[in-house]
């Protein structure tokens, strides 16, 4: 029985880190990182912020095309989509004082 136990755990580990680094990308402080690499260019988070308290806000649109103006990377456009419509707190990303 113990034999049988290590390699299943071993077996287990990469699903364990694999799903721990996907869930990374929508951490609060990777997107505070993300948002003001590439979303303070040209304006500052305030506008974001303002904008997450329009629920009706299109954000897959919005980014789009900001990706656009600012030349961003789909990579850039898609982590940042992901921050501010997936991640666990997206106010906390674009609002300095939350
Ligand atoms: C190249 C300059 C530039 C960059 C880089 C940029 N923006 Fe903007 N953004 C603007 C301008 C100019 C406006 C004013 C309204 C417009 O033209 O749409 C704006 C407006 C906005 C608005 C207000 C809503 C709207 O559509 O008007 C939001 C939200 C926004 N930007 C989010 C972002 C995010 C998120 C990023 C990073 C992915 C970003 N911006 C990067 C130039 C930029």
């Amino acid at each position: 029985m113990k034999k049988l136990l290590i390699p299943a755990l071993l077996a287990l580990l990469p699903l364990c880190v694999a799903s721990w680094s996907a869930s990374q990308e929508v951490t609060v402080e990777a997107c505070q990182q993300d948002v003001q690499n590439n979303c303070t260019k040209c304006h500052s988070t305030e506008k974001i912020c303002n904008e997450l308290d329009e629920a009706d806000a299109n954000w897959p649109k919005i980014v789009k095309n900001m990706g656009k103006k600012g030349n961003l990377s789909q990579e850039v456009q898609d982590n940042v989509l992901n921050c501010l419509t997936k991640s666990t707190d997206p106010k906390k990303v674009a609002c300095p004082k939350i």
